[in-house]
């Protein structure tokens, strides 16, 4: 019931329902089956700058597609956007609708934000996990994040807080394998703070650049290399620091040997 000019009317709310989905990092063979199921029955698609054309394919064409990218320095605002948005097509219309993020959408997604503001707002929310381009990005390069021996721990940093302040390295310094995700642009300071804190200059990093998409690219250098701005990378790109990083190269290796045996 609300109060429209001192009457008392009912306020008919169409509930719908939105599903907080991980397109994955970019492959579409790398989306999950439920994620794929949502996409083609959803009446709304609310999608991320880096969600493929290729998963977006996938989705109902009769949905209604809505691109939510967040350009650096507006992200606050385009939030705030994005929550009207979601509000408006599940809460006012109760349209079925797939908010679909790249990666994982709990891994630097703001994905438990926006759980948070339709809940409060009364509407269902499921999270459909992802594959997130942290794990799979090194492991499309063959970079295995552990391996029994060389690293038993592995952290996976933004390379910025809250406010767009740089990370404190420090916190995270003493992990075998670090997994930094935003990083490309201010890959020399990370690397200047992560010699500062002790990794040694010759640690062996990893950058993989489009991971999972045609335009793949990887680049092998170390973290003196990278302080020194000697290497170009552009975004998106998954930067790896830490011994794993030479497993690359052996099982590259072993991979042209195994094409090599007659069998
Ligand atoms: C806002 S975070 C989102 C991470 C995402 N939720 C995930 O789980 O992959 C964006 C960062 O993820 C990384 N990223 C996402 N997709 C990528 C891809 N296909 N290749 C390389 N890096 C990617 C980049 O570091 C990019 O700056």
């Amino acid at each position: 019931l609300s109060l429209s000019g001192g009457r008392i009317v009912p306020v008919v709310r169409a509930i719908g329902e939105v599903f907080l989905a991980g397109a994955g990092p970019g492959d579409p063979e790398l989306l999950t089956l439920r994620t794929l199921r949502l996409l083609q029955s959803a009446d709304v698609v609310i999608y991320d700058r880096l969600v493929s054309a290729e998963v977006l394919a996938l989705a109902n064409p009769e949905a209604e597609f809505i691109y939510a990218g967040k350009d650096e320095g507006h992200q606050n605002a385009v939030q705030a956007e994005i929550c009207e948005l979601l509000l408006d097509r599940a809460g006012r219309r109760g349209k079925r609708v797939v908010r679909l993020k790249g990666g994982d959408p709990f891994v630097f997604g703001r994905g438990a934000e926006e759980m948070r503001f339709l809940l409060e707002a009364g509407i269902t929310v499921e999270v459909v996990p992802g594959v997130s381009s942290a794990i799979a990005g090194p492991a499309a390069a063959n970079i295995p994040v552990t391996h029994r021996g060389i690293a038993s721990s592995v952290a996976i940093v933004s390379a910025r807080c809250k406010g767009g302040r740089l990370n404190d390295w420090r916190k995270v310094a003493g992990v075998d394998t670090l997994v930094i995700l935003m990083g490309a642009k201010s890959r020399a300071k990370i690397a200047t703070s992560l010699i500062e804190c002790g990794r040694p200059a010759d640690e062996p990093v990893a950058f993989i650049e489009r991971a999972c998409t045609p335009e793949q690219r990887v680049t092998e250098t170390t973290l003196d290399d990278v302080a020194a701005s000697a290497i170009e990378i552009e975004a998106p790109a998954v930067m790896v620091v830490g011994e794993v990083v030479r497993l690359r190269a052996e099982l590259a290796d072993l991979a042209r040997a195994a094409m090599d045996v007659e069998v």
